[in-house]
C-alpha cells in the first residue's frame, strides 16, 4: 500500500498508495508515485497537471485493474454460462454493488452505468422527463449548469412545452441567490436538477438545502455530481436528491463509464432510455418485456472494463479517504486563491471562501489561451475556454477564462510554479 494509510482493506494491485506517513495521514508527494504519466517532462519542464475539472490521472492501481481484467476475464456478461463471462458478469456487478457503497445508495439496483455525466442526465431527461412533463411545467436549472445540464433540458422543453427558468448567480460572490430560491420553486416547478461543484467557479452549491426544500413541494432532483464525486464524501441519501450524476474518468477511473444514480422508485416507473440486448425479459414480433432497472437501462453489451476500472479507482480514493482528498484539494484552492489575487491585473472568479479545487481566472489584457498555451511551454496543463458553460461566461461578461483545477497529487510547491510562470506571462505581455 502506499503513501496511503491506515488502511487494510482491497486488492493486491495496489501501487504506491504504500510507501507512506505516520498513521492517519497522507503522504501526498509520495502518493504522485502512483501516477505514472506524473513523472514526465513537457517541452523540457516537469509536467504540472493542473487540468484534473476536465479529467483526472489514472493510479497504477487503475492501470492493473484494467490489464488484469483483459488479461484473465474478458468476456461478454449476463449471457454465457462458461467460466470467463461468470467472472466478467461477477466483476461488473461487484462493480455495481461497489458504486452504490461509494455514495450510500440504498441498493446496487439504484445504480445504472453509463458513459459518463452527460449520458446520465440525457437518460433522465428523455426518460422521466419525456414521461413526465408537459406544456407549462417548469424545469428548474441554476446559471451555473455545464451544457450537460442544461442543453438536455432544452431539448426536452422543446419537445414536451415545458419551460426552462434558471436560479440566479449574486454576482458579488458567483453564488447561488438562495434567497430567490422558494420564489422559483413556488411557481410549477417539476424538476430541479443542479451542479453540486461548478467546473468554471470552484462554487460549491447546498445541495441538501436545496434538495430538502424541492422535497417539500414533491419536486424532483438531480445533482450533477461531476465535479464533487472522488473529490468529497459524497451521501446521495443524506443529499436527499432523486438522481446524481458522475463520471468515472474524473474520479481516477477509465474513461467512458459513468454513473446515474436514481431512487429505485423512480427508475423503476422510468420506460427504457434505449432498446436492444440485455434490457430485456422476452421479445416477440409485437412485444417487448424489459428488465427492472437498472437493467432495463443498460441496453446493449456495456463497458465492462469501465466499471472494473472504476472500482478500483473508488477502492484506491477509499484508501486515501475522501475526507482528506476535499480538504487538501479546499486548501490548495484557498493557496492558489491567495497568490494569484496577490498580483496585480489577475481577475479571479469564483466565491471568495470555500471554495472547491477550481480556480478560475484572467490576466489584464491576455487572452486566455494565450495563458493556457504559455503555461503548457513551461510544463503546466491549464484550460482554457467557455469550460461548457458558455451562458454563465457570458453573465459574468467574458468569452473565456484560464483555469487550474487540483487533485490530491497536486502540491503547494505546483501551485507556487503556477504563479511564477503567471508573472513570467504577464512580463511577457506587458513589453
Ligand atoms: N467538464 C469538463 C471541464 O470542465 C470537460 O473541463
Amino acid at each position: 500500500m502506499s503513501a496511503i494509510v491506515n488502511n487494510p482493506a482491497s486488492s493486491t494491485r495496489r501501487g504506491a498508495a504504500s510507501s507512506s506517513s505516520t498513521a492517519g495521514e497522507v503522504n501526498w508527494a509520495e502518493l504522485r508515485k502512483d501516477f505514472p504519466i506524473l513523472d514526465q517532462k513537457i517541452h523540457g519542464k516537469p509536467l504540472i497537471y493542473f487540468d484534473n475539472a476536465a479529467t483526472s490521472q489514472k493510479p497504477q492501481a487503475v492501470l492493473d485493474a484494467l490489464r488484469h481484467y483483459y488479461e484473465r476475464d474478458n468476456a461478454n456478461v449476463h449471457r454465457g454460462i462458461h467460466e470467463l463471462s461468470n467472472r466478467a458478469t461477477a466483476a461488473y456487478e461487484a462493480a455495481r454493488a461497489r458504486t452504490a457503497q461509494f455514495i450510500h445508495a440504498r441498493s446496487p439496483e439504484e445504480i445504472v452505468f453509463t458513459r459518463g455525466t452527460t449520458e446520465a442526465i440525457n437518460l433522465v431527461a428523455h426518460s422521466w422527463g419525456m414521461a413526465n412533463l408537459k406544456s407549462g411545467d417548469v424545469i428548474l436549472l441554476t446559471e451555473m449548469e455545464h451544457h450537460s445540464n442544461l442543453v438536455p433540458w432544452q431539448l426536452i422543453a422543446q419537445r414536451t412545452g415545458a419551460r426552462v427558468v434558471y436560479v440566479p448567480l449574486r454576482s458579488d460572490e458567483n453564488v447561488l441567490d438562495l434567497d430567490r430560491i422558494d420564489a422559483l420553486l413556488a411557481g410549477n416547478v417539476k424538476f430541479f436538477s443542479m451542479v453540486h461543484i461548478s467546473n468554471s467557479l470552484g462554487t460549491v452549491n447546498p445541495v441538501a438545502d436545496l434538495c430538502a426544500r424541492a422535497r417539500k413541494r414533491g419536486i424532483v432532483t438531480l445533482v450533477d455530481g461531476a465535479q464533487s464525486a472522488g473529490h468529497m464524501p459524497v451521501d446521495v441519501q443524506a443529499i436527499g436528491c432523486d438522481f446524481f450524476a458522475f463520471s468515472g474518468h474524473k474520479i481516477c477511473g477509465p474513461t467512458g463509464i459513468g454513473v446515474l444514480y436514481g431512487r429505485q422508485d423512480l427508475l423503476d416507473a422510468m420506460p427504457p432510455y434505449q432498446g436492444g440486448g440485455e434490457m430485456i425479459l422476452s421479445v416477440a414480433y409485437d412485444h417487448t418485456e424489459f428488465k427492472k432497472a437498472p437493467h432495463r437501462f443498460e441496453a446493449g453489451t456495456p463497458d465492462i472494463s469501465g466499471p472494473v476500472g472504476l472500482h478500483a479507482a473508488m477502492d484506491y480514493l477509499d484508501r486515501i479517504g475522501r475526507d482528506r482528498i476535499w480538504k487538501h484539494d479546499q486548501e490548495l484552492a484557498a493557496y492558489a486563491q491567495e497568490r494569484l489575487s496577490a498580483l496585480n491585473g489577475v481577475r479571479l472568479f469564483g466565491p471568495k471562501t470555500g471554495r472547491a479545487g477550481v480556480v478560475s481566472f484572467l490576466l489584464k489584457d491576455v487572452h486566455a489561451h494565450d495563458v493556457v498555451m504559455l503555461a503548457d511551454q513551461a510544463g503546466i496543463a491549464l484550460r482554457g475556454g467557455h469550460h461548457c458553460t458558455q451562458p454563465l461566461m457570458h453573465k459574468l461578461g467574458v468569452e473565456s477564462t484560464a483555469r487550474a483545477s487540483f487533485y490530491f497529487y497536486n502540491t503547494r510547491e505546483e501551485v507556487d510554479r503556477l504563479v511564477e510562470v503567471i508573472r513570467e506571462i504577464q512580463k511577457f505581455f506587458a513589453v
